[in-house]
């Protein structure tokens, strides 16, 4: 790939905006930040924009993208709107929540990885929106990492990926949610299937009235030959170079096996904010508290980039979260970065 100048808006005021949505309109790309983490954004109508975004991320083109609108009415344009949508629309949008629907003909198929179905988002973050909106019609955005790293939930981070191989990062400060938007299915009017967990949790769709069922790509490995309904959830993402390995057990065996390593010199701990003490001496990044899953989900993309840094590290022991409220996400994405290495003590 060609190297280009990479412009970075370090305050994305009113004439940064409308320049990143000139070079938007003119086939350019951008990474934006957003409420959940950094997106790299190219005009969804433009089918060799989109195409460009899977070479600057060395994303398999299989893999489609996330339409990113300025309003939830906005929908209409590109795909066929159902009761589900107007109502998830109303309760949870703009908001880290993403759509699946049946895509109009206007989406090229290049966006969508050729599938006949299309991802909508309206982003809860005012610079995503202005662009968005300044850019006059959806913006096509996957996370902006180079495929296989952890998203980006900083402009550094963007910068660290991407410098040389797209035009310009608005610089939006820290994401507020650091992990991916929740992906929803709908299977009827108050149905809907949970592709990826995001911060619009389980609970949060039961509590209004939405029966949930989860895609088994979510909490289990697929078998060879199994196609997840998201298909970027078969891809090792978030994979740190060091193997991750997940425990599951009592607080006691946890405890006893976490101290019988902590002195290895190419070990390290992604932990609890309670454990920091018991591992003091051991290369340990906490999380944040237990019961704090939201600080935790916050935290973890930043801390496996961390972890990248360390080249004597080898192995990392992570404590397998609870599956509850936003711990899903964290749940499902320490899995994917582990490669579903779980040992039970
Ligand atoms: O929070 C987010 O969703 C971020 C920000 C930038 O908006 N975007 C993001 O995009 O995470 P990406 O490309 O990293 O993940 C999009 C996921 C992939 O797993 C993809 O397979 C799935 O959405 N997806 C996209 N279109 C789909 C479709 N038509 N049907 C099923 N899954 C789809
Ligand atoms: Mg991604």
């Amino acid at each position: 790939m060609e190297s280009k100048e990479t412009k970075l808006w370090r305050v994305p005021d009113e004439k940064a905006i409308d320049e990143a949505a000139k070079i938007l309109k003119q086939g350019g790309l951008v990474a934006f930040p957003t409420e959940t983490v950094y997106g790299l954004g190219a005009s969804a109508l433009d089918e060799e924009a989109a195409t460009k975004i899977y070479l600057a991320k060395g994303r398999p083109s299989d893999n489609p993208l996330i339409l990113h609108l300025a309003r939830s009415e906005d929908a209409d344009r590109y795909a066929v709107v159902n009761p589900c949508y107007e109502k998830l629309a109303s309760l949870f949008m703009p908001g880290p929540l993403t759509v699946i629907l049946p895509k109009r003909e206007i989406v090229p198929r290049s966006v969508t990885g050729g599938l006949s179905t299309v991802a909508l988002r309206v982003p809860a973050h005012t610079v995503a929106h202005r662009l968005i909106a300044a850019v006059g019609s959806a913006v096509a955005a996957p996370s902006a990492n180079r495929s296989g790293r952890p998203s980006c939930t900083t402009a550094e981070h963007v910068l660290a990926d991407m410098e040389g191989r797209i035009d310009g990062i608005l610089d939006g400060g820290p994401s507020d949610f650091g992990l991916e938007s929740t992906i929803l299915l709908p299977e009827g009017e108050k149905a809907v299937k949970l592709l990826r967990p995001g911060a619009i949790t389980v609970e949060m769709l039961e509590e209004a009235g939405f029966s949930v069922t989860l895609d088994k790509a979510v909490t289990e490995r697929l078998s060879d030959g199994e196609t997840p309904l998201a298909p970027g959830m078969k891809y090792r993402h978030y994979a740190p170079k060091a193997s991750v390995i997940l425990l599951s057990g009592s607080e006691e065996a946890l405890s006893s096996f976490m101290i019988s390593k902590k002195d290895l010199p190419d070990v390290a701990f992604l932990c609890y904010e309670e454990m920091k003490e018991m591992l003091t001496g051991a290369n340990a990044i906490s999380l944040g508290p237990q019961k704090n899953a939201a600080l935790m989900a916050h935290r973890l993309f930043s801390a496996l980039r961390e972890l990248d840094e360390k080249p004597a590290i080898k192995t990392v022991y992570a404590p397998l979260p609870s599956r509850q409220d936003m711990g899903l996400a964290l749940y499902n994405r320490l899995l994917k970065a582990s490669g579903y290495t779980v040992i039970k003590l």
